[in-house]
């Protein structure tokens, strides 16, 4: 069933310079969960944070830590994110051959399991993980960089991932990711989408602005 809406603000479009401080900015603005994006130069073509950030960002907030990993392998690295205080680790079905064992390995370590899908991978690669999940994120940009231009397509994958979670009576969160704004917001929720991530959406144009700019991208 279809949730009310979650924002996940980005923690890439913030300043890095000042990370605690801006996490605690998105807290108090109104942020539901606080989006981390993790890439490694190797499975994207970029460079971002790690497990100590993921730590030292922490005691900043007592929102979810949404750890979003872009990186491959991603077995070695799962412990040292849910020992770092992450609360929902997802990874990439593209990134490695057993996706379903690094799934269950995330549950085992008492952290909530998420599966991300690229722009080009079908919502059938769900098919027999889905029970394994507790989030789907449906990726609407290609993942690598913030700033980029939401991807239509990723409105049909939502409403056939919606169409599976519903239809199966699961109990999993669908997240999107990329070009939300407060143009394609209500396209996604409208598609079945029930979270929110939003960097530059966010972000644009300082902490006086993160309140409104939450507000705009529930639509209130
Ligand atoms: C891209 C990241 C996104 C990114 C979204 O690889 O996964 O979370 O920060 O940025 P915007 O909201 O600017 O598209
Ligand atoms: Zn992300």
């Amino acid at each position: 069933m279809q949730q009310p809406v979650r924002i996940a603000p980005s923690i890439l479009s913030a300043d890095f310079a000042k990370l605690g401080e801006e996490v605690r900015a998105i807290d108090a603005a109104g942020a539901d969960w606080i989006h981390v994006d993790v890439m490694d130069g190797h499975f994207v073509p970029n460079i971002t944070i790690g497990p100590a950030v993921v730590k030292a960002l922490r005691p900043h907030t007592t929102k979810p830590l949404d750890v979003h990993l872009m990186i491959a392998p991603v077995d070695p690295y799962l412990d040292a994110f849910a020992e770092a205080g992450a609360d929902t680790i997802s990874i990439h079905v593209e990134a490695g051959p057993h996706t379903h064992r690094s799934l269950q390995h995330i549950r085992s370590l008492g952290k909530r399991a998420g599966v991300v899908l690229t722009p080009q991978t079908p919502a059938k690669a769900l098919d027999y993980l889905i029970e394994a999940v507790d989030l789907v994120l449906v990726m609407s940009v290609n993942p690598g960089f913030g700033g980029q231009s939401f991807i239509e397509s990723s409105l049909r994958k939502i409403e056939s991932v919606r169409t599976m979670i519903d239809k199966g009576g699961y109990i999993v969160d669908l997240e999107v990711d990329g070009g939300i704004d407060a143009t394609t917001a209500p396209r996604a929720i409208a598609a079945g989408a029930d979270a929110l991530v939003a960097g530059t959406a966010t972000f644009r144009g300082g902490p006086d602005c993160y309140a409104a700019n939450i507000r705009a991208l529930r639509g209130s």
